[in-house]
């Protein structure tokens, strides 16, 4: 269903351990040494560059989905735009402070008069695996920007390309080296393992970044010191998260085979965590397919009204779990 299964590296862990001894409050703004380890990440894993960058962790990413909205202070009359099948937290986000939500994929079908205030941008996907090219993303920015809109682009799977190279929003072929409106979101948890730790971190407008650590601060919005340190160990290691990437392209390999030769359609899915799949029938006719097969997957509807005929199976189960699954679907 979608989390992580393998053990946390042990160069995280000992970090962890390391920094165990915390009876102070922490900095909301990171230490140090998260900060200029968050740019330095941002600055290799989406070309930015990390002159006037604004960097910020948070507790994970979801809960900066969750509340990015009311911490702009965005409310009710404003409009929060979301992609048409998406990660459902982006709407409950912009629920929780009283906007209304429009999904779609074009801001063209956005009417010239309503108050967007925020672009939500997911590449690549959950659940579609879907990558948006830097010419998709450079329209949605500058088209934002006319309005004084905000860009949030949630990046949590940038580090998972498979057969398409995602680009951030913070990459000068899309932000123009401006950050002016724009913020990237971005997670330790599927990278490095970290679901557990709560480790994520935003980058990108300054003044906005500013801002959120303002209210943030007064609001308890805090990323414990020992994840701190932990999340400092794993933005400055790449072999474990090249060892896990290696997992996930290995477990992709089978089960894109198996369900393949199951009848299945694999649509998008060219990065991400997940395989987008259909059947060409109701989603919950292939849910119960599979489950009686004891293969657990997401029905299409949780990320919107036009995926009824999808099921998202998420790359996230052990070799051993991937394996038994390719078997049944054989059977
Ligand atoms: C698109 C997307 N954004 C954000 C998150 C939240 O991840 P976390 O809070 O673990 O960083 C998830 C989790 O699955 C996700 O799929």
């Amino acid at each position: 269903m979608g989390t992580p299964v393998d053990p946390v590296p042990e160069v995280i862990r000992r970090a962890l351990a390391d920094a165990s001894d915390a009876p102070g409050y922490p900095l909301t703004a990171g230490t140090p040494a998260l900060r200029a380890a968050i740019a330095a990440w941002v600055s290799r894993a989406c070309g930015a560059g990390v002159d006037g960058l604004g960097v910020l962790p948070t507790i994970g990413s979801k809960e900066l989905v969750a509340w990015l909205p009311t911490l702009l202070g965005i409310g009710p009359g404003d409009v929060v735009v979301v992609p048409s099948i998406a990660y459902p937290t982006y709407e409950d986000g912009a629920r929780l402070a009283g906007a209304t939500v429009v999904r779609t994929d074009s801001l063209t079908s956005v009417g010239p008069t309503s108050r967007v205030r925020l672009v939500w941008v997911n590449s690549p996907g959950n659940p579609t695996g879907r990558v948006l090219p830097a010419a998709h993303l450079r329209k949605v920015v500058d088209w934002a920007r006319e309005r004084g809109a905000v860009v949030a682009s949630d990046e949590c799977y940038l580090p998972l390309g498979w057969s398409a190279e995602p680009v951030s929003v913070l990459s000068p072929q899309v932000s123009g080296g401006s950050y002016a409106g724009v913020l990237a979101l971005h997670s330790l948890s599927k990278r490095s393992n970290l679901a557990g730790y709560r480790a994520g971190f935003v980058a990108g407008d300054p003044a906005l970044v500013a801002e959120l650590l303002k209210v943030r601060k007064h609001a308890g919005m805090i990323v414990p010191a020992p994840v701190q340190a932990a999340m400092v160990a794993a933005l400055d290691d790449e072999r474990h998260a090249e060892e896990q990437r290696e997992r996930y392209r290995a477990r992709r390999e089978v089960l894109r085979a198996a369900f393949t030769e199951a009848g299945f359609t694999v649509e998008h899915s060219e990065a991400g965590l997940y395989l987008w799949l259909t059947r060409g029938e109701d989603c919950w006719e292939t849910v119960d397919w599979l489950a009686r097969r004891g293969i657990l997957v997401a029905a299409g509807v949780f990320y919107g009204p036009t995926a009824g005929q999808h099921v998202r199976v998420a790359l996230t189960e052990s070799d051993e779990h991937v394996a038994a699954v390719a078997g049944r679907l054989r059977a």
